[in-house]
């Protein structure tokens, strides 16, 4: 292990394959210096992980806070890093007034967005480059195993039911107009795997981005979170496809949230279960770079501040801790790194 602990950081190892990798990070943590070390050495791109929600930024009507966001811009600032915002419109994350006043129709909606995008914006306008504009946009089809299942290919978020399909462009034209050079990405998850659902849920992506295109409007990347599920196939091939179209339609793609849930049943030790995620890492990854992506991020660096772990909806029921981030508890390298090194260095 001697050789593989003096191996450069992802940061750099990316880098100098002209790629970049980067994880998002949290300013409640931000005064533990094991965690900024960890943080200012491996990634090249920080993303707020709740600092740039609507409910952190605007947790009151017109009422803006963008101190915690600024924390993470600040950090970046000086060690050298790129942020990326994460997210402007999203059905989660929305405080109650806003939920209130959205009921109250389009006009109301749109001004709201507006006002929304005109403080934020401009404010971050120098250290963001890059915005997460929708996050989430299309249904988990009928049926699937994730909840907020629907017939109509748009989820029906607050903002759709004010505003209809139309809010999607709303906010990618309002964005391009307050700053014409601002990366302006869709961001959406369950597009990964070989299950039914998500074959589903890829068509009805692609069908959203050709109209927004056809329609002209305003729009740089594809965002994948790619939150993967151990107990779900991979094939590459079929995620490949996928990813081609959206590149035929000249859009940049990111890997935006990625991180691992471990399989139902797991394996006897320690080691085989690192492996199954390195695994699983290094095969989408790769297939990512091959199809042109070249910005890879985890949600997260470290299995000790993971939502994997610590958020009641995605953690195991069985209490066991999911593996799912490049570094362990004790911040030491796991597989999982070495895996995402391999594919982007
Ligand atoms: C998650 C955060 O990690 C959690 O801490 C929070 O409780 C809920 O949101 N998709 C996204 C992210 O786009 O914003 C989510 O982040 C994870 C799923």
């Amino acid at each position: 292990m001697a050789a593989q602990a003096s191996l450069a950081p992802l940061r750099q190892q990316a880098r100098a394959a002209g790629r970049a990798f980067g994880a998002a990070i949290r300013t409640d943590l931000l005064s533990d210096a094991d965690y900024t070390r960890l943080f200012s050495t491996e990634a090249e791109i920080l993303v707020p992980e709740w600092e740039g929600k609507w409910d952190t930024l605007q947790p009151t009507e017109a009422g803006f806070d963008l101190a915690p966001l600024r924390a993470i811009t600040g950090f970046a600032q000086a060690h050298q890093q790129r942020v990326r915002g994460h997210a402007l419109v999203w059905h989660n994350a929305m405080p109650p007034w806003l939920v209130a006043r959205l009921a109250e129709g389009a006009s109301t909606a749109r001004a709201l967005l507006e006002a929304h995008f005109n403080h934020v914006l401009p404010a971050t306008r120098a250290t963001i480059r890059d915005w997460d504009v929708v996050n989430e946009p299309i249904a988990n089809p009928p049926g699937a195993d994730n909840p907020q299942a629907g017939a109509n290919p748009l989820r029906e978020s607050p903002w759709f039911r004010a505003l209809g399909p139309d809010y999607i462009e709303i906010a990618l034209r309002w964005a391009r107009a307050l700053d014409p050079t601002l990366r302006l990405t869709i961001n959406d998850y369950g597009i990964e795997e070989a299950t039914p659902d998500a074959d589903i849920k890829r068509e009805r992506l692609l069908a959203l981005l050709r109209r927004l295109l056809d329609r002209g409007a305003p729009l740089d990347a594809l965002g994948i979170q790619a939150h993967l599920q151990l107990r779900r196939p991979f094939d590459p091939d079929r995620f490949g496809r996928f990813l081609s179209a959206v590149r035929d339609m000249g859009l940049a793609i990111l890997v935006t949230e990625l991180d691992v849930r471990e399989a139902d049943t797991l394996p006897p030790d320690l080691a085989a279960r690192d492996a199954a995620v390195a695994d699983r890492v290094r095969a989408f990854t790769t297939t990512a770079m091959q199809a042109g992506c070249r910005t890879i991020i985890t949600w997260g660096l470290t299995d000790k501040h993971s939502w994997l772990t610590q958020d009641a909806d995605v953690a195991r029921r069985d209490g066991v801790l999911t593996r799912g981030l490049p570094f362990d508890s004790e911040l030491q390298r796991k597989p999982m790194w070495h895996a995402l090194a391999a594919a982007m260095g």
